[in-house]
């Protein structure tokens, strides 16, 4: 839907959904104080419903404070359900903090200490079964302390071993239950360790491979965490895709490999912003959406924000998506970018390079693939990359 100001508005229909430890977070840094007061989860999700989000996620921890009474957790998860009850807000994804308290300085499921891992497991499977009520699809699994400073420390090869015992005995758990949950694996390259395990998509992708339960474990990639590793989010994306893998994913902005900045959605690296949502809203083999769930966004309203500024950063996240795909549809649409691409061979990659049928040897047979090619000749071709390029970034700019 569209203002007078051409200023897209969100809708349920978008699926925008946000962290409730992202509104949240009172912006404590390392090197100062939180500038803003905690929120009431349920204010931030009648705050996030009035501007057209269509649910929240959370950690256990971010809704229930670690350590409180059973009686306490009970009556704030019935006070948190009624906000849902009355803003129609789903919860469509949940995590656990395997972070914050001391106990997991080194980590939770790959702490040298087996206490501390077992108890990991007792967190996780208590919050599992809090999401299979709450209807949630996706549990995210962030290992941000899963990882080492020092390379003597920590014996990667048995961490990796404990990672995926913890990850298969949890996928059994949840198959045991019945319960509609599907595992993703969101990988990130340091930050709060020196060194994180499953830093990257790739590397998750390969961890996966190895699971007894690999069908229901995906990955959760961020925007800001390929960045940080100074990789090209938008490849990061199709991979987990060509790979159906793509179960979640956390959008937010990041200007080149530093620290963690979990800036709005593109206001970091704006153009491969728009080619990701490009790729997830046209990338289907044929066109239309290559991806289907929730559009989530993990960032942080910067330090410098009072409360006004919290909602004002929320609401740029989701125009900022809209007006990107606004942008990628008449990309699309356009007959030059559709000519460009032809030129380029863009549309030419989808097909096979052996005919149908068609066998090595018969390739090996087929003088027109060696003796007869002409690599000078065929090598003089230019390809138009730019050109192309040029077109996409005038219709990011809404030139055309
Ligand atoms: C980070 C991560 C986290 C996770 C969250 C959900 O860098 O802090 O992005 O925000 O996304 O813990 O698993
Ligand atoms: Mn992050
Ligand atoms: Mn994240």
């Amino acid at each position: 839907m569209a203002t007078t100001t051409g200023i897209p508005q969100p809708s349920r229909s978008d699926r925008f959904t946000f962290g409730l430890w992202t509104v949240g977070w009172s912006a404590r840094d390392t090197f100062g104080d939180a500038t803003r007061d905690p929120l009431d989860p349920v204010l931030s999700v009648h705050r996030l419903a009035d501007l057209g989000a269509y649910g929240v996620t959370f950690h256990d921890d971010d809704l229930v404070p670690f350590g409180a009474s059973a009686p306490e957790r009970d009556s704030i998860i019935a006070r948190f359900k009624n906000a849902l009850d009355e803003t129609g807000l789903v919860v469509p994804m949940m995590t656990t903090n395997l972070f914050t308290h001391p106990v997991f300085k080194d980590g939770g499921f790959t702490s040298n200490d087996r206490d501390v891992r077992r108890y990991a497991l007792r967190k996780v499977v208590r919050n599992i079964d809090l999401a299979a009520e709450l209807g949630a699809k996706t549990y995210v699994f962030w290992g941000g302390r899963e990882g080492s400073e020092y390379d003597g420390a920590k014996d990667i090869r048995a961490a990796l071993d404990r990672y995926r015992e913890a990850i298969d005995t949890l996928a059994a758990y949840v198959v045991e239950r019945g319960y509609d949950l599907r595992f993703a694996i969101e990988p990130k390259p340091n930050e709060p360790r020196g060194d994180i395990l499953l830093p990257t998509v790739g590397h998750a992708l390969a961890f996966i491979a190895g699971l007894e339960h690999a069908d229901m474990v995906g990955v959760n990639p961020e925007v800001g965490h390929e960045q940080m590793a100074g990789l090209n989010y938008v490849h990061g994306v199709a991979q987990a895709l060509w790979a159906g893998k793509l179960f979640h994913l956390d959008l937010n902005g990041q200007r080149s490999i530093k620290f963690d900045q979990d800036l709005v959605f593109g206001h970091g690296d704006l153009a491969n912003a728009f080619f990701l949502v490009d790729l997830l809203e046209h990338g289907a083999p044929g066109g239309g959406p290559a991806y289907l769930g929730p559009r989530h966004f993990d960032y942080k309203p910067s330090r410098t924000e009072d409360a006004d500024g919290v909602w004002a950063s929320a609401a740029a996240n989701m125009r900022m998506y809209l007006l990107l795909k606004e942008r990628a549809d008449r990309y699309r649409a356009d007959p030059e970018v559709q000519e460009a691409m032809v030129q380029a061979g863009v549309t030419t990659l989808g097909t096979p390079t052996l005919a149908p049928g068609e066998t090595l040897q018969e390739l090996l047979a087929d003088r027109s693939t060696f003796e007869d090619f002409e690599p000078d000749k065929i090598g003089e071709r230019g390809y138009g990359f730019v050109s192309l390029h040029q077109l996409a970034i005038e219709h990011l700019l809404g030139a055309r």
